[in-house]
């Protein structure tokens, strides 16, 4: 019989959980995001859905670690028909490492997860495979297979001294960054409220909003969230604001806004620009205007959603003294964040996001008012989208000009500046300040 979630002992049902989700990205090419947005509501409990979470990113993050230890470990591999097992199976063994929960209660679970989800003739073998896992360990492997092979090559090519590190860099669980909403208080003080609150946290050198938490936590855990005190942005996002800095009262046009933390950043840093922010997505807009609305910043800012590139469609005419142009990329600079990248990304994409790019910064060029500035940012560490993007804008448009940005920004490269993932404990970023020629 099969028992329904009421009857099962504690803990199954976020192993089912875990073992859809992870079914889900890794065999049928679904998003983690959209997964777990649709997943996680079926659990009341908070724990239960952080436990999906950890298990869902630990999984991602090393699946071919996980692969080599099982192919080692059985004498017939598991069928294309099996995925569901499989998934559960990786879901086992990321508990015992490298979430390293208490093994007994994690296998107990695992095993009645297998019965829950139909495996009951296989629940034997689950229990053994984990068992040995915990009594061997699971070999490291090379962790990175699971990285598509012209991926590597051209991280490789791009960084070749640094290729080691951004691998290693995607395995390791990103630190939680928060950035204080400066209209209700400074840095320094959240970092009274945090301590008070019994969570232990670090300023950044870099970007004067940030505060690096030593140990993640739920948001509603954060004193304050719900008010609009605090989001949660990694260190290089916030870095975004700095490098466009626009002036008081600047006409700023945020071109691909969400789902809005930089709009909301600037708007943070000061209250007297007018911003106009847009984006292709009109559901990805929904959000935006709930994250405003939390910070209580949705009455400062113009939406619409629209094909940035199409400017006769949406723009007026009236130039912008500033413009944000957080591009649509490849995303390589946060793997560790969206571990699914690497199942998901096609070589062909990465051509096709490039045109893209280039087409959007055309397009918005034309909205900079002379002496203005565009600030064009990635989250990609791909010469191809980032340095040379920058470099070809440039080729084909003389009034442009790059400005040097300083190191908070990263290393040097080409017009802009690159920060490889994992450096400070930031995402991998691209930064490039282009300042349109006074006519
Ligand atoms: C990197 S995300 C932007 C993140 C955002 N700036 C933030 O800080 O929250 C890129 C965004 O570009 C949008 N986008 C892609 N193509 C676009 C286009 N042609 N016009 C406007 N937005 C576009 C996507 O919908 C996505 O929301």
């Amino acid at each position: 019989m099969k028992r329904t979630p009421a009857m099962q002992p504690p803990g199954v049902q976020t192993r089912v959980v875990a073992t859809r989700v992870l079914d889900a990205v890794l065999h049928r090419g679904r998003s983690l995001k959209a997964e777990l947005a649709q997943a996680l509501p079926t659990l009341p409990d908070p724990r239960d859905r952080a436990l999906v979470e950890a298990i869902c990113f630990a999984v991602l993050r090393q699946p071919a670690r996980f692969e080599s230890a099982l192919s080692s470990w059985m004498s017939k591999p598991l069928g294309y028909r099996d995925g569901d097992l499989k998934a559960l199976l990786f879901a086992g063994l990321a508990q015992l490492d490298p979430l390293k929960l208490p093994a007994h209660a994690a296998l107990a679970a695992t095993v009645d997860a297998a019965r829950a989800i139909g495996r009951t003739h296989q629940a034997g073998l689950v229990n053994a495979l984990l068992r040995r896992a915990q009594r061997e360990g699971i070999p490291a492997g090379d962790a990175h297979a699971h990285w598509p092979a012209w991926l590597r090559e051209r991280i490789a090519n791009d960084w070749p001294q640094d290729a080691a590190a951004i691998l290693q860099a995607s395995v390791a669980e990103p630190p939680m960054w928060l950035r204080v909403n400066r209209r209700r208080a400074t840095a320094a003080d959240y970092l009274q409220r945090l301590r008070d609150a019994g969570l232990a946290a670090h300023p950044d050198e870099n970007a004067p909003d940030a505060l690096r938490l030593e140990t993640p936590v739920a948001v509603a855990a954060l004193p304050g969230f719900a008010d609009g005190d605090v989001s949660v942005q990694d260190a290089s996002a916030q870095l975004v604001a700095e490098a466009l800095s626009p002036v008081a009262g600047a006409r700023v046009l945020d071109a691909c806004v969400a789902p809005g933390g930089k709009a909301a950043h600037l708007l943070e840093r000061d209250a007297t620009l007018q911003l106009s922010a847009i984006d292709i997505d009109p559901q990805r807009l929904a959000r935006v205007r709930e994250n405003l609305s939390r910070l209580k910043l949705g009455g400062s800012i113009r939406l619409a959603a629209v094909d940035a590139a199409d400017t006769a469609a949406w723009w007026d005419g009236a130039p912008f003294d500033a413009v944000l142009l957080d591009a649509p990329c490849s995303a390589t600079g946060i793997v560790r964040r969206q571990p699914d990248v690497l199942q998901h990304r096609r070589a062909s994409d990465l051509e096709a996001l490039t045109a893209t790019q280039a087409r959007l910064l055309d397009a918005l060029w034309t909205t900079v008012a002379p002496g203005g500035v565009l600030l064009y940012a990635t989250c990609s560490i791909l010469k191809s989208e980032n340095e040379g993007q920058v470099e070809a804008f440039l080729s084909r448009t003389p009034d442009a000009v790059a400005e040097p940005l300083d190191d908070r920004f990263g290393r040097v490269a080409g017009a802009g500046r690159q920060r490889l993932p994992g450096e400070l404990g930031y995402d991998g970023f691209f930064y490039a300040r282009l300042r349109k020629r006074s006519a």
